[in-house]
């Protein structure tokens, strides 16, 4: 029988909450960690492992390189002609999603968590139950308990789930067969990214969007590129249009939508539609109440610092404000545990990136050109493009360029934005710079790899001040 009274009890075993676990672990602290497995699941790692970042990276790569060897790997001179395995394709996705899963296991283990398998409950201050799979109840107690319940999909009214024709990104990551026909609701993230996966490995894609643009939030001339590159792989974009219904039957859906302006509807008719239109806070069946805590109008716990209105109750990651993203859970619980640690958490969510990882992949952090104008400050910009770099020549892979924002003043980079090969593994660069607060001169007078995709980064920066050599 494992121990009941804890330091800390955290609810969730995803990003929050299993970094969250591992850093009390190695703070000294006596820490369990509940989480209730998804989807019936009794894995850890949260929607990221086993529904999110992994499952789908892993189909993003094999699809990248399918299509590689389908068109690209003839220009190199291989002539191949590949031939799809989608079961071997799920196989080694779920064969790397499961050594991931253990690898946290195997993590909690080291730093002497505790894990709980079954749902948590708040039963008021200091109270934590578990409830297991069997209905057994275990009752824990811990001076501070920190909530990772993470997120799930949103629904749209007209348009029901069924995992069959009708999925969300878990259906998605799993189709038992390559659509005729994928129609993508909302073009976002999951619907970019998995849309690309099945786009790559032959299905015709069709994404419908409510706004009149792309990925809100990413700077609009980024947006613009990648709609286009998108376009190019034969991704289809219906944009300001307002889904009203789908229907499913046995083997299609029929799926009805209509401008928001105002205008007549229209039908699609599609073997699978993937429903990505954003995902809400979990906080279902959680006793918040027991402690005096309302989720805000949109299911958010609201947090100062991680610290939620009750004493002693934490929150971190999806289930809070902010970017639903496992890095972002990541900071949290690291400064969360150091404040419970009675250490200085502290998150700098001005440097959290955000990247989406489709070919060309996009990466960013810091402000959009949209917003420095908004907040009327002054800025100046450095462009370069991927066609002027030797190492992307060389690779076929000039599509894309990379965009530095720096302070007109004090020349302090305030936002990057780039879209082309590998941003996603060099945005990290610039988030070194911009916790240190680097000028883009700093940047620029940094010397670089050659001959490497990230001297575009370099020759960015030097374009703020109009010295860009290469282009
Ligand atoms: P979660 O990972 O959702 O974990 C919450 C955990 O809490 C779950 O295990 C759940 O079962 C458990 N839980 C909930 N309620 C209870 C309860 N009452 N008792 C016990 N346990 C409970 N982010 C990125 O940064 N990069 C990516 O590439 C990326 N790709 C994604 C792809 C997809 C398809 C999806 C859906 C998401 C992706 N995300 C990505 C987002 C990322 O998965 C989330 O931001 C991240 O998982 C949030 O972590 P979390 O710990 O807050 O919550
Ligand atoms: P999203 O917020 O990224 O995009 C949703 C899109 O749906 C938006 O473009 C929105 O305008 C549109 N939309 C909303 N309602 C609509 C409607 N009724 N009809 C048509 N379109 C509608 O959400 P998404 O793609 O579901 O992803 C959820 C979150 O998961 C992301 O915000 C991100 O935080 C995380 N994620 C991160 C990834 C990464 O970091 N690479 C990968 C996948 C998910």
């Amino acid at each position: 029988m494992a121990e009941t009274n804890y330091d800390v009890v955290i609810i969730g075993g995803g990003p929050g909450g299993y970094n969250a676990a591992i850093r009390a672990g190695q703070l000294g602290l006596k820490v369990a960690c509940v989480d209730k497995g998804i989807d019936g699941g009794s894995t850890l790692g949260g929607t990221c492992l086993n529904v999110g970042c992994m499952p789908s990276k892993a189909l993003l790569h094999a699809s990248e390189m399918f299509a590689a060897a389908s068109g690209e790997f003839a220009t190199l001179g291989i002539e191949v002609t590949p031939k799809l395995n989608l079961s071997q394709m799920m196989k080694q996705k779920a064969e790397s999603v499961g050594a991931l899963t253990k690898g946290i296991e195997f993590l909690f283990k080291k730093n002497k968590v505790d894990r709980f398998q079954g749902a948590g409950r708040v039963a008021g201050a200091g109270k934590v139950e578990v409830v297991a799979a069997d209905g057994a109840v275990t009752a824990l107690a811990a001076k501070d308990i920190v909530i990772a319940t993470g997120s799930v999909p949103t629904g749209l009214p007209g348009v029901a789930v069924d995992q069959q024709r009708i999925v969300d990104s878990t259906g998605a990551l799993s189709l038992p067969e390559v659509p005729g026909h994928l129609v993508v609701i909302g073009a976002g993230i999951i619907g970019l990214e998995l849309g690309s996966v099945w786009r790559r490995l032959g299905a015709k894609v069709t994404v419908v969007e409510f706004l009149d643009r792309i990925t809100p939030g990413m700077d609009a001339e980024m947006a613009k590129t990648f709609q286009r590159a998108l376009t190019k792989q034969g991704i289809a974009f219906k944009l300001g249009m307002k889904v009203t219904g789908a229907t499913a039957s046995k083997k299609a859906v029929s799926l009805t939508y209509e401008p928001v302006a105002g205008g007549a509807a229209e039908t699609l008719e599609a073997d699978y539609v993937l429903l990505a239109i954003g995902r809400r806070p979990w906080t279902e069946g959680l006793g918040l109440e027991s402690v005096g805590i309302t989720p805000d109008k949109r299911g958010f716990i609201e947090t100062d610092h991680w610290k939620t209105s009750a004493p002693g109750v934490w929150a971190i990651g999806d289930v809070t404000h902010g970017p639903m993203l496992a890095h972002k859970a990541e900071e949290e619980a690291v400064a969360c545990i150091e404040a419970i640690a009675g250490k200085a958490g502290h998150v700098n969510y001005g440097v959290i990136p955000s990247v989406i990882y489709t070919s060309p992949e996009v990466a960013w952090v810091g402000k959009t050109e949209e917003e420095l104008k908004a907040e009327g400050r002054a800025y100046k910009a450095g462009k370069f493009p991927f066609t002027a770099n030797s190492r992307a020549k060389i690779n076929h892979e000039t599509e894309g360029f990379v965009k530095v924002l720096a302070d007109a003043a004090t020349d302090e980079v305030l936002g990057v934005h780039m879209i082309g090969p590998s941003v996603s593994e060099m945005v990290g660069e610039y988030c070194v710079a911009m916790e240190f607060r680097a000028a883009s001169e700093d940047v620029a007078r940094t010397c670089h790899p050659h001959p490497t995709r990230s001297e575009a980064l370099r020759q960015a920066a030097m374009g703020v001040e109009g010295w860009t050599m290469q282009a």
